[in-house]
């Protein structure tokens, strides 16, 4: 059955529409978007589908097709939204609704039917998949034609405001702004983007996501944590944002940090955006695409040792890719679990993919779910 079919059996009428939103990978600059730095996520092939029709009496029905959630349809009336409600899954898109109606845009009523092959708590952000999905189908729905930016922000809003999760950015523009065949080099600052094209199977290259299957989440408060260290960082140094800090200057900034804690944080959030500085130098020259492989490892050492957000899964995917011939390898997103990238010739794809599995059934581990990642389409309507 298709989404449109059953979106047809729950609501007894037709869909006006399908809408489509991708999870992502980030290739480098981790933790830096809530700290007005650079990111650079690529859309994944999977996406969140979302069947919506209008409705005219005020009233929102959610329902999701995931395996993961109760099958009931929730049924929201619109006045009832409010941060701090407790919904479970349908807080996403309840607050996607929420955050357009206090942006002063006409949102009423609206049924809505969501299926999705974003992997759930894998760090590839399918609550942003399932955010800007929501958003895009009321923006058409309701003729706002919101700007693409604009969409991610009013995103982040549910997401930081009304589910209470205190991410950055980075997610929600991923899923909405990036393009098939690039990376999107974000300056989560002033919002400005660029598309940088990203065509590894030209160069003879492949890159892995390699879900852990430890679930990450955000809700134990470690994330929360770092990002209030950050804060405490800039508020050490005098500055608005760890992005104020210059590469050239960090030593001067490290000295003049007590708190070890706050000088680790640091110092991973100055050299992670020097990190994707030279990520995007090695992209647009006419260098060897291979050349990005060591960034992306000094990105992971880092993430574990400063910034303390990777866990021995995590590790294990790195150290054996990289022991395996991997040109390079990162955990990718919040971290805590979820999954890592592995950059590799692609004729080491098998070798590199069964030293994992084997590495990770040796140590007792669930076995990893390991897929290539080709840079894909953003947020777009279906039908
Ligand atoms: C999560 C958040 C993002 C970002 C990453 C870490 O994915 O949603 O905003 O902070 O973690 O880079």
């Amino acid at each position: 059955m298709t989404v449109a079919d059953v979106f047809h059996e729950l609501y007894g009428r037709a869909a006006e529409g399908v809408w489509a939103a991708p999870g992502r990978v980030n290739l480098i600059g981790e933790h830096t978007d809530y700290n007005d730095g650079f990111v650079m996520p690529f859309a994944l092939p999977h996406t969140t589908l979302a069947a919506a029709g209008h409705r005219d009496d005020g009233v929102l029905r959610l329902h999701s097709g995931s395996p993961d959630v109760p099958g009931e349809v929730v049924e929201l009336p619109l006045a009832e939204l409010a941060p701090g409600r407790a919904d479970g899954w349908a807080d996403y898109p309840a607050g996607v609704v929420w955050a357009l109606r206090d942006a002063g845009y006409p949102v009423g009523g609206a049924d809505l039917h969501f299926a999705s092959t974003v992997p759930h708590g894998a760090g590839l952000s399918s609550s942003a998949a399932l955010e800007v999905a929501t958003a895009l189908a009321l923006s058409d729905l309701y003729g706002l034609g919101i700007e693409r930016g604009e969409l991610a922000v009013l995103c982040r809003r549910a997401e930081n405001a009304y589910v209470g999760a205190p991410t950055g950015i980075m997610d929600q523009t991923a899923s909405a702004c990036c393009t098939s065949g690039h990376a999107l080099f974000l300056d989560t600052r002033d919002l400005s983007q660029r598309q940088v094209p990203f065509d590894l199977a030209a160069h003879g290259l492949r890159l892995l996501v390699v879900d852990t299957r430890v679930k990450h989440a955000h809700s134990d408060g470690e994330y929360g944590k770092r990002r209030a260290g950050c804060e405490a960082g800039a508020a050490a140094l005098d500055v608005p944002a760890l992005r104020d800090v210059p590469y050239a200057e960090l030593p001067a900034a490290l000295a003049r940090l007590e708190d070890p804690e706050v000088r680790r944080l640091v110092r991973h959030v100055v050299t992670e955006n020097e990190r994707v500085e030279r990520t995007i130098a090695l992209l647009s020259s006419a260098s060897d695409v291979r050349a990005i492989g060591p960034v992306l490892t000094e990105g992971h050492a880092s993430l574990r040792d400063d910034f303390r957000v990777s866990c021995p899964e995590l590790d294990l995917v790195v150290d054996t890719a990289l022991a395996a011939g991997a040109l390079g390898a990162r955990m990718t997103g919040g971290g805590f679990g979820g999954s890592a990238i592995v950059l590799t010739e692609e004729a080491a794809v098998a070798t590199v993919t069964s030293s994992i599995d084997k590495a990770f059934a040796s140590a007792g581990y669930p076995a990893p779910r390991v897929f290539p990642a080709v840079p894909s389409q953003g947020a777009h309507r279906v039908s």
